[in-house]
Order: structure tokens, then C-alpha cells, then sequence
């Protein structure tokens, strides 16, 4: 246990201080109470969702009751005893309160009465401190940690792709112009914008390293002002050479039914929160989930089944039809009722660089659809064979010269490969049961929206 002026998180004070000891905590006052005998504080310091509850002697209560409100910084030295009440086995028996920083609580924007998402959107400095924010937060640290231990294990090379880029890796069209001044293509002598995939960077070491991942910001200016759409956002792409579409199906699989484990059980106190809170069971219907082997079918049978479910949908279905996030929706939750692959698309449905099947008409794509959110990632085999390439970047009608060193890769020992990217908020989103994007990023930006 740590010396008196050294201070302990809050979390490791209550999961593993023996009482007895002195001891010394530094947070935010959360709660406080204050009787004429004796009063309490509750704090928190960020590291795990449980508060410590400090007593006060009745002397230090009367003396501070008006510096000790929510949100005030303190440091609270003092012996860890067994707690008297029922609540906590252990609190702090304070010998000093010292403030740090006065919370002015009477201004505090985060009041009991006004914490709608909504809200705490426009206070997005000070949502942190928040309970479901705190919790938030600490998932979303786990998964990024599950996500780079995954592959670490595995033997992927985690590969830094670039943010500023050339080429456009989707050939959508939805990117964010890089620009100094006036002068479009002064700085780099040509137009450059924000990725909004490391795929096609990525691809140039998995024919190198042939199991590699990039996992970082993305950026796209599509004007979808969406739930699950953001203008940045987070995307893991692993990329293995040497494989096909089955192989990067078995991985995206694996890689969900583990990662999503292990970021439960690593924060099993912040899911106790989002099961009661947020969305009912969240948590236990996300490992009931991934526990089974994900169903698959193709986006033909996909349609078919829209089509004989004989539900009236916004968007058209039937053979040959896009998968809109209704029909995703309606075939992860109630048909399949847990997560589906759905593969082979049409081929002017996706992106260039996916790999044309036998029958010419579709391509080696799947996308992953689970309950609540539809999509969660897309993935594919890529073009290996030169030809196939150059076909499918006229068909899109796409120019050869920025692509030329993706080219390269066709005529230089080409392998037949492939990968996915997962949307790391969408991921987070179905983890949580957070129904709006804008909540599981910490500042969120999309269209007319980049404050902080
Ligand atoms: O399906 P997408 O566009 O695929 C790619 O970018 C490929 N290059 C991936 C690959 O094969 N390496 O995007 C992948 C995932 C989507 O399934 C979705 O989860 C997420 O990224 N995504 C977004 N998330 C939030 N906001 C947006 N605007 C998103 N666009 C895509
Ligand atoms: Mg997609």
C-alpha cells in the first residue's frame, strides 16, 4: 500500500486496500451530505465507476460545508476503516480535507435535473465527469486495448498509415480537402486530402509483413447527419496476405468474439452500469452473441428473405437492390437475431478494389450486420490479377495515375488477400448499448458540428 503522501486510485483503494492502513486520495467531490454530528463525502477520481465515501469529523463538516459541493477538487488524507453504515464495507475516516480547486457549485452546468445526452452534448468539456460518460470513456480505452492485444498476440505489425493522402481509398468521393490558403495544390504540388481508409496504404505491407492492421482516425464528408455517422471517426483494418474471403470472415469472427470478451470482463463494473442504465442487459445479450458462429448468407438470399419477410420497408428490396440500414436492422435483430455476414455483393454496389467473383456480377464482399447498429464492418478480398484491376478502375471510372504504386503491387509478386475494417464507434456503440455516435467519441464532429 502506498505511503501517506502518495495517492491511490480510487479503484485499487477499494478492490484491494486492507482497512487499517492511512491512506490518501485525490478526485472530485461527487456527492456530499453534512449533519450535525457527522457528515460525508463521496468521491471519484475516474479510475472505475464505484465512489469512495469519506467521513467527516463533525468539526471539519461544519467547517467546510460550504467549500465541499459537487464537482470541487480535493485531497483527502486519512485512515481506511470498516464502514459503520451499510452501503461500503471500507471508507476513508478523514484527518484532513484539503481543497484543491472550488467547483462553484451553485454555477456547476452538470445539475441533476438537465443531463439529457442531448445537452451534455453542448458541455462536451465537462460530460466527462458524468457517470455514463466516465463509463464511456473507460470502454472505450479497454476496446482499443483489446483491439492492439489481439493483433500484438496474433503476430499482426501494426502499420501507421497516413492521415493526408492522395488517392481516395473507398473512390466515393467523400473526402475532406487538405488546403493552405488559397493555393489548392501548393504544398504538397497536388491536391491532398483526409483519408478516409488505410486500406489501400495497408495493403503495400500485408505484401511485405503479410499480417498487418492500421488502426486510427478516418474522415469522411458525407452529409449523412445519422445516429451512426460521424465526419470522423475510428476504423481497425487488419490486412493478411495470402487469403481469401473465408479466411478474413474467419478472422473478423474471431476477432469480435474475442475482443468483445475480454473488453467486458475488463470493465465487467462499467457494463453493470450500461446493463442497468443504458440498455437492458446490453452486456450479457453482446456475449450471448458472439458465443454462437455467426450466420451467413449471401446479399441475393438477403434480399429474398426482405423480400418474403413481407414487411413493408422505407427502401425497395428484391435481388439486385441496396441493404439500407432498415433492412440490416431487420435481418440482424429479428430474422437472425444476433450477428450476420452478408457476402457477395452486387459489383456496382461496392468499392473498385473488391474482387470480381466467377460470375462476373458480384464481388468477394461481406459486410458484418449485428442487432441495433446494422453494419459494424465491411471487408473483402481484393483484386489481385492486373487486369481485373484496371477494368474495375474504368468501370468506376477512376483514373490509373493515382493508383499507380497500387498497381505496382499486382505486378510485383501478387497474393491473393484481403481484410475488413470495423467502425471502432460502432463497436463501441453495440458494447454499451449508446444509441447515438456523437456519445461514444469524445468530441464528437459531423455536419455544422465541430466545436471543442
Ligand atoms: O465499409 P467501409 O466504408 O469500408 C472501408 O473503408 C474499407 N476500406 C474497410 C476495409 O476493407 N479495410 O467502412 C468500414 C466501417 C463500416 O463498416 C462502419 O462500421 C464504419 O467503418 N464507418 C463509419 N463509422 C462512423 N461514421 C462513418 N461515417 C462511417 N463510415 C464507415
Ligand atoms: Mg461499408
Amino acid at each position: 500500500m502506498a505511503g501517506v503522501d502518495r495517492r491511490i486510485p480510487i479503484q485499487t483503494l477499494l478492490a484491494t486496500a486492507e482497512p487499517g492502513n492511512p491512506v490518501t486520495v485525490t478526485g472530485w467531490v461527487k456527492t456530499s451530505r453534512f449533519s450535525k454530528n457527522v457528515s460525508f463525502l463521496h468521491l471519484y477520481d475516474g479510475s472505475g465507476p464505484k465512489t469512495v465515501q469519506v467521513v467527516l469529523s463533525k468539526e471539519t463538516g461544519l467547517e467546510m460545508q460550504s467549500e465541499l459541493g459537487q464537482g470541487t477538487s480535493v485531497k483527502v488524507v486519512g485512515a481506511w476503516v470498516e464502514s459503520r453504515g451499510g452501503k461500503q464495507a471500507v471508507e476513508i475516516k478523514a484527518d484532513t480535507v484539503e481543497v484543491v480547486g472550488a467547483g462553484n457549485p451553485t454555477e456547476y452546468p452538470i445539475q441533476k435535473k438537465r443531463t439529457s445526452f442531448e445537452f451534455l452534448r453542448t458541455i462536451a468539456h465537462l460530460r466527462p465527469r458524468t457517470n455514463t460518460f466516465q463509463s464511456v470513456f473507460r470502454v472505450r480505452n479497454a476496446l482499443a486495448w483489446q483491439i492492439h492485444s489481439y493483433f500484438q498476440e496474433r503476430g499482426f505489425l501494426w502499420i501507421h498509415t497516413p492521415i493526408i493522402t492522395a488517392s481516395d481509398a473507398e473512390g466515393a468521393g467523400e473526402m475532406f480537402r487538405v488546403q493552405v490558403g488559397d493555393d489548392k495544390e501548393g504544398f504538397f504540388g497536388k491536391e491532398a486530402f483526409l483519408t478516409v481508409s488505410g486500406q489501400l496504404a495497408v495493403e503495400n505491407f500485408a505484401q511485405a509483413f503479410t499480417d498487418v492492421y492500421t488502426f486510427g482516425p478516418t474522415f469522411r464528408a458525407e452529409n449523412s447527419n445519422t445516429a451512426r455517422h460521424a465526419a470522423e471517426f475510428w476504423m481497425i483494418e487488419p490486412e493478411i496476405a495470402f487469403g481469401d474471403l473465408d479466411d478474413v470472415m474467419a478472422l473478423a469472427e474471431d476477432f469480435i468474439r474475442v475482443v468483445a470478451t475480454k473488453t467486458i470482463e475488463q470493465c465487467r463494473d462499467d457494463f453493470d452500469f450500461f446493463d442497468l442504465r443504458i440498455e437492458k442487459d446490453v452486456s450479457k445479450n453482446v456475449l450471448a452473441a458472439v458465443e454462437k458462429p455467426f450466420a451467413r448468407i449471401t446479399h441475393d438470399e438477403a434480399q429474398d428473405l426482405l423480400v418474403a419477410s413481407g414487411r413493408k420497408f422505407e427502401h425497395k428490396v428484391g435481388r439486385g437492390e441496396a441493404l439500407q440500414t432498415e433492412h440490416e436492422r431487420y435481418l440482424a435483430e429479428e430474422h437472425f437475431k444476433g450477428p450476420v455476414f452478408v457476402t457477395d455483393y452486387p459489383r456496382e454496389q461496392k468499392a473498385f478494389y473488391m474482387r470480381v467473383n466467377d460470375d462476373e456480377r458480384t464481388v468477394a464482399a461481406t459486410d458484418l450486420l449485428v442487432p441495433r447498429i446494422g453494419e459494424i464492418l465491411g471487408g473483402s478480398q481484393r483484386e489481385e490479377r492486373p487486369d481485373v484491376l484496371d477494368e474495375q478502375l474504368k468501370r468506376f471510372d477512376l483514373p490509373e495515375a493515382p493508383y499507380w504504386w497500387y498497381r505496382d503491387l499486382r505486378r510485383f509478386g501478387t497474393t491473393p488477400h484481403g481484410g475488413f475494417g470495423l467502425g471502432f464507434e460502432r463497436m463501441l456503440m453495440w458494447l454499451t448499448g449508446m444509441q447515438n455516435i456523437r456519445d461514444v467519441i469524445p468530441f464528437p464532429r459531423a455536419p455544422g458540428q465541430a466545436d471543442f
